[in-house]
């Protein structure tokens, strides 16, 4: 038998005897990536050349049919396919690559961001968004660990998730694919999302991760998806590539870089980012793949490539590994080995990553998923309860004036629900398929449900799906059944569902140049609040919404984000009360778009000329969120001592007592300042937080450690040091000062 087909055999051995089989064409299929037949197929009525320059989600290869990508699965030359998203089609092209002469299985690739929601009948989880609002990172690592099991029972291998980006701005539409703005809380959340994904990369149920965008695209110049990024090296290596050293430390098997150009030169031909820093700071060993078209982007977009053969051989010189797709690929870069561009050494490394994988995750001996299993683990009922538990614990409370909420569903004879996301699967929010009615529960199916037991009648008046294109009769229609009932709750926010590709407004490449709510939706909630009655506005975004009216008028505001396929049923449990709000923003709301950028960990300078006629401070800052519980913070105290030759740990304890009347979860937070330092550093920076249940009346001392690592800083040389001084050490409830306790430590 040949040592590559041979499971006993060491996994490197495998790879060398096979690389030393491989033709040069069959080794440049093994980086090339193509998108599934069956996509290729539904689009191809629909894609103009214009739609096929710009879009990133949908693609057709013109002058190419959809059969030959199965011939060219046959002849070996496909490495890996991304948008497969049935069962069916995956195991019918590995079936193709079993016929290949070397029988190399592919890999499958797949957006599974909150979920494997991109297919149909899978587990939709809420965003990353709203799951850093949990700050629960056990419950990232098993809903990562649940997906990757949903994942491989339709035969897919590898997601494009975590996005590690650290989120600045929220006209950006992919702030709900993030966790959020603070370098802390994303590399948490993240690592435990690749942890989860991966397990050890020897399991039938483990995926590959990718840590992505590398990098900037999170802070584009103008807000919009992929526009140029001008980040200093120092912003660059304290707040945006600490998450994305933590998920390669953590294992993570891929990498793809970002969109946009990095200070002058795009990312995906960036040899400082790819290689310098990738591969020789971090020790990265997995292998890079190239977003959507954006080698070609280096030549048609960015113009630093005369030719597209100019950009790819660029791009791989630069470290690339993979390519994010089309038909063009293997011919050019053949091409270029063979007339000395590249050395084949190169593309040899390539390989070599990309073979180990396919060999780690066993696909060699397991290349199908059993269609008869499949259902036994998707949508299982394990899966569903983890979505729901998560959906309840990332919804953030933001208003509750005068004890509003919780509802007693027994003193309302009429409600009224309204808004565009009362109704609609759009709680699922972006990278969702649409799923079967039966498996999601919309906000107002939520109400109706908890309602069922009391007298209350629920009265719906739809406002469509479309936030661009409402009705102002339907607006004018709710506003009179306002005035019949005695309770009001508007369900509002932005669109995000992909399948509506040019007409939602959130989500990727779906970025605003307001962050107010759209359309005739605050046109709604004046309306419905004037009938005097109270409203609640409950948010269903991927973005924070700088909702000031509301804030200011509204008794009750909740920010459900993108809850997932039950939110509905989670926001509804928390209006009633039959669950205890948790969550704590991970993302700043500002006021309007005019405060961005806008989060809490900026210099010390950044309001000492503050904004005039309008306030300077955020609409609610990060780690800001309610409980129906009220939690009082004392006897803050510092105990150890840190050396600035990074020895010593301090002790950081406070007491948490619930004041309140209800059991309630609250999630304290560490940060520190560092008062005088040799170069700026912000005001603020979570270092630590522990979610804490407390029962109604409890108190309990909590812990937690501040060890040098966690005051240090990069001197002006980029070196990791702690600078003696003191340090302002808080604990509170969120980032803002009257939330937080304060004692100083000394750093001898
Ligand atoms: C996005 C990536 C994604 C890829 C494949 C791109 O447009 O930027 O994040 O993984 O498409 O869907």
């Amino acid at each position: 038998m040949e040592t590559y087909k041979n499971p006993a055999a060491p996994i490197a051995d495998r790879v060398e005897d096979l690389l030393g089989r491989m033709t040069l064409e069959e080794k440049v299929g093994q980086t090339n990536q193509l998108v599934g037949v069956e996509h290729f197929r539904n689009n191809l009525a629909s894609l103009s050349a214009d739609d096929l320059f710009r879009n990133t989600a949908q693609a057709i290869y013109p002058g190419h049919k959809p059969e030959e990508l199965e011939e060219w699965t046959r002849q070996g030359i496909v490495g890996s396919f991304l948008h497969v998203i049935t069962l069916d089609e995956a195991n019918r092209l590995q079936r193709l690559a079993m016929e290949s002469r070397l029988a190399i299985p592919l890999l499958f690739g797949i957006d599974a961001i909150h979920g494997n929601a991109n297919c149909p009948d899978n587990t939709v989880y809420p965003t990353n968004i709203g799951l850093a609002c949990t700050f629960n990172t056990e419950l990232a690592r098993h809903i990562a660990r649940q997906t990757a099991a949903e994942m491989r029972a339709m035969n897919m291998h590898w997601t494009f998730n975590p996005n590690m980006e650290v989120a600045r701005d929220a006209r950006w539409g992919r702030c709900g694919e993030t966790y959020g703005e603070d370098p802390y809380l994303v590399e948490r959340m993240g690592v435990e999302t690749v942890l989860g994904l991966q397990g050890n990369l020897d399991g039938e149920n483990d995926v590959l991760a990718c840590v992505k965008h590398l990098i900037g695209g999170s802070q584009p110049d103008n807000g919009t998806n992929g526009s140029p990024a001008d980040i200093s090296e120092r912003t660059l290596r304290t707040t945006f590539f600490p998450p994305f050293k933590a998920g390669v430390d953590a294992g993570a098997a891929t990498v793809m870089p970002s969109h946009n150009e990095l200070n002058g030169t795009p990312c995906h031909s960036n040899r400082w980012l790819m290689t310098d820093v990738l591969r020789h700071e971090w020790g990265f060993n997995g292998f890079v793949v190239s977003d959507w078209m954006d080698i070609e982007h280096v030549h048609d977009l960015h113009g630093t490539a005369e030719t597209v053969e100019d950009a790819y051989c660029q791009s791989i010189m630069a470290g690339m590994d993979m390519h994010m797709h089309g038909p063009g690929w293997v011919d050019a870069v053949c091409r270029l080995v063979k007339e000395g561009y590249i050395d084949e050494q190169r593309i040899d490394d390539s390989v070599r990553r990309i073979l180990t994988y396919k060999f780690r995750l066993g696909l060699f001996e397991h290349p199908f998923a059993d269609p008869e299993k499949t259902m036994q683990v998707r949508l299982c009922p394990e899966h569903r309860r983890t979505s729901l538990e998560a959906a309840r614990q990332s919804i953030v409370l933001l208003k509750n004036e005068g004890g509003l909420l919780p509802l007693d569903a027994k003193r309302y004879r009429k409600i009224l629900v309204t808004g565009i996301n009362a109704q609609d699967e759009n709680i699922m929010g972006d990278w969702s398929a649409s799923q079967r009615p039966e498996n999601v529960v919309t906000i107002l199916e939520g109400i109706s449900h908890c309602v069922a037991d009391s007298d209350a009648e629920v009265v719906y008046v739809s406002q469509g799906w479309d936030p661009r294109n409402m009705d102002p009769k339907r607006v004018k229609r709710a506003a009179e059944v306002a005035c019949t009932a005695d309770l009001n709750i508007v369900v509002a926010g932005e669109y995000m569902m992909r399948y509506r590709w040019n007409d939602r407004t959130c989500g990727e490449d779906t970025d605003r140049s307001d962050i107010g709510l759209v359309g005739l939706q605050e046109e709604l909630i004046r309306q419905v609040a004037q009938s005097g009655k109270p409203t609640v506005l409950v948010l269903v975004n991927g973005r924070p919404l700088g909702v000031e009216w509301a804030a200011d008028n509204l008794p009750a505001i909740i920010e459900a984000w993108e809850p997932g396929m039950y939110g509905g049923q989670a926001v509804a449990e928390i209006l009633f009360g039959k669950v205890n709000p948790s969550g704590k923003l991970s993302m700043t709301i500002p006021r309007s778009v005019g405060q961005l950028h806008s989060y809490y960990n900026h210099k010390p300078s950044q309001y000492f000329h503050p904004y005039v006629c309008k306030p300077s401070s955020p609409l609610y800052p990060f780690g800001y969120g309610l409980s129906y519980a009220t939690f009082a913070y004392s006897n803050l105290s510092a105990t150890g001592e840190i050396h600035a030759d990074g020895k010593g740990q301090v002790d950081v304890a406070v007491d948490i007592a619930n004041t309140g009347d209800l059991d309630g979860v609250e999630i304290a937070q560490l940060y520190i300042r560092d008062e005088y330092s040799s170069l700026t550093r912000p005001v603020k920076e979570l270092k630590d937080f522990k979610r804490v249940a407390l029962k109604a009346g409890e108190s309990k001392r909590v812990h937690f450690t501040l060890t040098p690592d966690k005051l240090a800083m990069l001197d002006a040389d980029y070196h990791t040091v702690v600078e003696p001084g003191s340090f302002v050490v808080m604990v509170g409830s969120s980032s803002q000062d009257e939330d937080l306790l304060k004692i100083k430590i000394n750093v001898k």
